[in-house]
């Protein structure tokens, strides 16, 4: 049997580092593309105004950052692969004979960028179709499985887009972001490091001013 210290350790890892690799990559996205970061921000000031603070229920009344949220993770799921599975039996998939005990990835990247899904340029940052797409990313619509699908899909997933959802939010209301003197948001690069958890490669580093409701 699992020893429970080990089980508390991999829950803390699997709920901290997916979430905070996403909050990384948003950021990233929205450095890249200014319009949509003061299209997220002026949703997220104009809900909040002199409230400080973003809170669960705001959430809600944020509709643009829930899809910068989405569209992030379409891109740049946080666990690019998934968890390995193994195969309990022989089977077929697709004309592929897969014998018993292989293990088989499912990759969640190259689905959410595939343009039979996601039509013309999926590599696109855009946030906006999700106005007319309504997908779900509780591993029932196949287009994009951020969280898994299936019997092992994340558990974690209501508290995981939450805490991403909030961070974000959060970060755009209360600053205002500038790219470090000397560098310019073009040259950012979106270089990921191989893992089961896909972090950014190059710390991304940004300048932070507050940003003060009058
Ligand atoms: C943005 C946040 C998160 C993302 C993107 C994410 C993503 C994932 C993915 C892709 C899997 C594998 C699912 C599969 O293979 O089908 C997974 C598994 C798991 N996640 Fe999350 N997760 C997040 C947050 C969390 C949080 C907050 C917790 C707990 C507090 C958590 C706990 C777990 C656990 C325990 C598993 C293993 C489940 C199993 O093997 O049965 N995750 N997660």
């Amino acid at each position: 049997m699992k020893n429970p210290t080990n089980s508390r350790q991999d829950i803390f890892i699997a709920g901290t580092e997916t979430s905070a690799a996403t909050v990384i990559w948003a950021m990233t996205y929205l450095m890249k593309n200014p319009k949509k970061l003061r299209k997220a921000q002026k949703e997220v000031r104009q809900a909040i105004e002199k409230k400080r603070f973003v809170k669960e229920e705001d959430i809600e009344q944020l509709p643009y950052l829930k899809a910068v949220v989405k569209e992030t993770m379409r891109l740049q799921p946080a666990a690019p692969l998934l968890l390995p599975r193994e195969s309990s039996q022989d089977c077929d998939f697709d004309g592929h004979k897969i014998p018993a005990k292989t293990t088989v990835y499912v990759d969640a990247w190259a689905i959410g960028r595939d343009p039979e899904v996601w039509g013309e340029n999926p590599e696109e940052f855009k946030p906006e179709r999700f106005r007319k797409k309504s997908i779900d990313l509780k591993g029932v619509d196949f287009g994009m499985i951020p969280f898994g699908a299936g019997r092992r899909m994340c558990p974690g997933i209501n508290m995981g887009l939450v805490i991403v959802e909030l961070s974000l939010a959060n970060l755009l209301y209360a600053f205002n972001w500038e790219m470090p003197l000397g560098t310019k948001s073009e040259d950012l690069d979106m270089e990921a490091l191989p893992g089961i958890t896909m972090h950014k490669k190059n710390a991304l580093c940004l300048m932070a001013r507050k940003y003060v409701c009058e």
